[in-house]
This record gives C-alpha cells, structure tokens and sequence, in this order.
C-alpha cells in the first residue's frame, strides 16, 4: 500500500567531459546543471530558442515539451534535446557542444569601450577582453551585468573574430531588462562578461548559391559571416534580404556596400521594408521578406535566416514547399523571455 506513495528519488547527470551531479525528480537538466555551477547555454528557458540543446548518450528523459517543437529532424535523429524542457526518468548522460570540442565556451571579463546608436532602437557596444578569444562568424556570447540580477541574455557577434575585441548590435526590446540598460544606462568604461562561444550558426561548405535573410539586429551574424567570407575570398554568388520597418531602420549600409563591393562572385543586396509610407521616396522593395522569396529562390542551395521567431518562421515554411531541404536551412532564432510554450511556468 505505502509502495505506491514511493517518494521519487533524484537521478544522476553526467555531462561528458564536465562531471555527474544529481537532478531532483521535478528539476530541468538545464536548472539542476545551473544550480551545481555548469555553464550550461541557455536563453529562453521554456523552449524557444534551441540554445539549451544537447545531446543525450545514454538514458532516458521525460520532455516538458517536445523538443520536436524547435530541433530538426537530423538533431532529434542524433539524440538532441533541450536542458530546460527535460527531466531525468534514469541515470542519464549528455554532452554539451559549448562545453567540450574545438573551441569550448569560456567566461572573460571585458570593458565597454564603445557605445554608438546605430538606429533609434539598435546600439552597437564594443567590449574590451581582458583575453583573446576566437569563435566562428555567426555564433553568439552570452553577456552579462552586474546590474541586471536575472541573469545573461544572448547576443551574436557582429564581427568575424579579431583578438581582444568584440562587437554586439543590441536592439532595446520593450520592457526589456539588458537591452534596455545597454540602451540608456551603460556607459564607456562598465565592466561586462562575455561567455562564449554558442551556438552553431556558421557557414557551411559548399558550391552552389546561398540566400541570407536577416531581420533587426539579426544582421549582426549574418555581417560577421559576410565579412569573413569576403577576406576568405568566397566566390558564391549570394542574395542577401534585409528586412526593416521603415528606411530609418535600416543600418549597417556601408558595410553592406563595402562587402558588396568585394565579393567575388556576385553579391545582391535587396532591402525590404514592412511600414514605409507611401510616398516617402523609397523606391526599393516593400512588404515582407517573405513576399520577396519567389523570385530570388531559383538556384539557392543554402539559406542562411537570423532575426525575429515569426519571420524565420515564416520563410523557412515558405522555402520548405519551395523544394529546398530543411536540412540546407540554417537559422538562429533571436527569442527572448516572452517566448511562450506550454509548460512555460514549470521550466522557470
Ligand atoms: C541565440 C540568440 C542570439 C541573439 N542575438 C541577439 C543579438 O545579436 N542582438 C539582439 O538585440 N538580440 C539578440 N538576441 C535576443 C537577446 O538575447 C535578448 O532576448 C533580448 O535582448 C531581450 O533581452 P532583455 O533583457 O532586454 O529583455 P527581457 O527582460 O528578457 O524581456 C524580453 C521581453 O519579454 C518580456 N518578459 C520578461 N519576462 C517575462 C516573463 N516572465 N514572461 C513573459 N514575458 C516576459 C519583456 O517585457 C520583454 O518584452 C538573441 C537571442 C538568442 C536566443
Ligand atoms: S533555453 Fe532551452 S530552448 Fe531556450
């Protein structure tokens, strides 16, 4: 009689390479790793974002909510799944990309040395580092404040990897806690961290024709990638969307033109507006990215997407019953804590 009652007893984590610690019945992987000290990724915490993701070698896990919300088909084939949406059901053990392989993510501390408005909402801050460190263009740091409590929040890097220095676009979120201070209250001279790197946005080989989508401050990996390519001398021929609210939202354009400029192959450069006014003078593209996808679609072989969920969403619903193979999309979702799921409460 009492048997059924039994009192559900943690379980043990091994992260490969990190160590074992043990999980409470009702905890996360993602939490019980942050409450033992892990520099576990993460973002969101309610599975939005696929920063969490893992790999999961041996044992088995209860999912919050199906990891086949957020992870492709190839990572859930692999064994991926995500820290704050899984609880242990046995001994289990996963490996963490950030935390193991070529370039592990590392804490460094840094000093603001720049701050510019790029845009009325978008500020580009660069940071000192008290020591190099190296990533691939495309991937982002998770940085922190002493003066925002609730912890790191995720930015890309703007600019291909260049020793003690790194750049961030920060686009002031409404109601938003980091970018919100970045915006009106840091100054030259604050002291930072910045963990990383994350993520695994990056070029890909290959040879045919790429598209890049970006939308807000998910031009920052998207320039770090193009400015990389171009010193690599890349010879892709490449179509690259830029989508804004109104003219001055976009920004950037020098830099864009710069690279344009010196591509090797041949570089298309489409911006796109969603709320220009009508008479304005802009005589460039209107409307969605997506409205825009037909005709720059014929011989793309891989897609490149960073920006808001919905419109990365959005094309990436489009390109898929164009034909293009999900497998040759690769996109980074900039989420933020209004990102709602199902058990959103539960993995707080
Ligand atoms: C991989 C990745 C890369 C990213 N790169 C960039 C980048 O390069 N540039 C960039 O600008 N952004 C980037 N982001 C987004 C960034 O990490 C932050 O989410 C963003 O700056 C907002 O942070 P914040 O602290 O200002 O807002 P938060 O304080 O986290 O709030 C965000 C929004 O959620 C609401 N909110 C807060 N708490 C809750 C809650 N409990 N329930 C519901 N709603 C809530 C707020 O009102 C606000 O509208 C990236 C995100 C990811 C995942
Ligand atoms: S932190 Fe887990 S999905 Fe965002």
């Amino acid at each position: 009689m009492f048997g059924l009652f039994k009192k559900a007893k943690p379980h043990t984590l091994t992260i490969e390479g990190v160590g074992s610690f043990d999980v409470q019945p009702s905890e996360t992987i993602l939490n019980a790793a942050l409450r033992h000290g892990v520099r576990f990724p993460h973002s969101c915490k309610v599975g939005g974002c696929a920063t969490c993701k893992c790999k999961k070698t041996e044992g088995t896990v209860k999912e919050l909510t199906s990891a086949a919300f957020i992870l492709d088909k190839k990572d859930l084939d692999d064994g991926y799944i995500l820290g704050c949406q899984s609880q242990l059901k046995s001994d289990v053990t996963i490996s963490v990309d950030a935390l193991s392989g070529e370039r592990p993510a590392e804490e460094i501390a840094a000093t603001i040395v720049e701050k510019e408005a790029l845009t009325h909402d978008i500020t580009r801050l660069t940071l000192q580092l008290e020591k190099a460190t190296d990533y691939l263009p495309g991937q982002y740091a998770m940085f922190s404040t002493p003066e925002v409590t609730s912890g790191s929040r995720c930015y890309s890097y703007a600019a291909p990897a260049a020793g003690n220095k790194v750049t961030f676009f920060i686009r002031e979120v409404p109601g938003g806690e980091m970018s919100g201070w970045v915006k009106n209250s840091a100054q030259v001279g604050d002291k930072v961290s910045v963990d990383g790197p994350h993520g695994d946005f990056h070029l890909r080989s290959g040879q045919g024709d790429m598209l890049f989508i970006a939308g807000g401050s998910g031009l920052a990996p998207v320039l770090a990638i193009l400015e990389d390519a171009v010193r690599h001398k890349l010879s892709r021929d490449v179509t690259f969307l830029f989508g804004a609210r109104t003219e001055a939202d976009l920004y950037g354009l020098k830099q864009i033109e710069h690279i344009r400029q010196n591509w090797s192959g041949t570089f298309r450069f489409v911006p796109v507006l969603s709320q220009e006014a009508e008479g304005s003078g802009w005589d460039g593209a209107r409307g969605l990215v997506t409205d825009h996808l037909p005709e720059n679609l014929n011989v793309i072989e891989q897609v490149y997407m960073c920006g808001p969920p919905p419109m990365l969403d959005a094309a990436s619903e489009y390109l898929q019953q164009a034909g293009l193979d999900e497998s040759q999309i690769f996109a980074d979702r900039f989420t933020d804590r209004s990102t709602n799921t199902i058990n959103n409460e539960a993995a707080r």
